[in-house]
């Protein structure tokens, strides 16, 4: 029988609040994982550790900011200490500033790197430190973007940042490897997140979505089906790798031919 391997591991989900993190928390304590829910908005940690533990799970709630260093050191320490070890990291904090080139400034520039790639380092770094002297491996998974892969107008900073993830993804599954801890990333297209939400409207929102061939966007399960599949013992082969989950949009190219 197929197993995700999943119950009773110990997991830190950086920016659990809402959305896709959310989604995975949840997701993750229905497979049977204990869960450390990590935001810069402590209110919503908790909302989300009380959901948790409503639904029968082992979760705490932890604040803290993850581009900042100490944040995430004792953020990591206090998820170990509270489950006596991590196997799991999942990292699904980022956040766009769109911008064309010509216009954008060195704060955009610098704050989308900030926002989208330096807590990865700091997670990775905390979490592989200890996952390597517990000696019993561990995955790691992030979330990147199409917009690592792929490229619109406005996407300058983000898409350089989220590319930067997808590598560091996989120069962090090269180094981890022999320790037995797997690394990859999922680049969702369209999601609808209550940010999205807040930010389109639903006749922007339905425009875009014309441009997908599913013709709808992903609700934050499916992308949290993704992670789980990523940590779980069904990809205990698969490492460096990003997986796209996106409707179908980056298969395509624009010119279409009549038959
Ligand atoms: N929503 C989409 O359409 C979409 C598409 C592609 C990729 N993504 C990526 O998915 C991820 C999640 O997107 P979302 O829309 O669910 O995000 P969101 O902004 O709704 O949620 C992110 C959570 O992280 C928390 N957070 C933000 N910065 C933090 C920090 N520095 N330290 C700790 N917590 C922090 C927020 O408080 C929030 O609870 C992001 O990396 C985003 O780039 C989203």
């Amino acid at each position: 029988m197929l197993e995700l391997g999943l119950t009773g591991r110990r997991a830190l989900v950086a920016g659990a609040g809402q959305g896709i993190g959310r989604a995975c928390a949840l997701a993750l304590a229905e497979a049977g994982a204990r869960v450390a829910c990590l935001d810069v908005d402590p209110e919503r940690a908790g909302e989300v550790a009380v959901e948790l533990r409503g639904a029968g799970a082992e979760a705490v709630a932890l604040s803290g900011d993850a581009r900042r260093r100490d944040d995430v050191e004792s953020a990591v320490a206090r998820a170990a200490e509270e489950f006596g070890g991590l196997d799991l990291c999942i990292d699904i904090i980022g956040e766009a500033r769109w911008g064309r080139v010509l216009e954008l400034t060195d704060d955009d520039w610098d704050a989308s790197f900030d926002l989208v790639l330096r807590h990865l380092f700091l997670l990775a770094q905390a979490v592989g430190r200890r996952m390597v002297e517990q000696g019993t491996g561990g995955a790691i998974v992030s979330i990147a973007s199409v917009s690592g892969l792929s490229s619109a107008p406005l996407h300058a900073a983000y898409g350089a940042a989220k590319a930067g993830l997808i590598a560091l993804t996989r120069t962090l599954a090269v180094e981890l490897a022999s320790s037995g801890i797997r690394v990859n990333a999922v680049a969702p297209g369209a999601v609808l997140t209550p940010r999205v939400a807040e930010r389109q409207t639903e006749e922007r929102r339905a425009e875009s979505a014309r441009s997908i061939p599913m013709a709808r966007y992903a609700e934050p399960e499916e992308i949290a089906k993704a992670v789980v599949f990523l940590a779980s013992e069904l990809a205990s082969y698969v490492t460096g790798q990003t997986l796209v989950v996106d409707g179908g949009a980056t298969a395509q190219f624009p010119l279409s031919l009549r038959a």
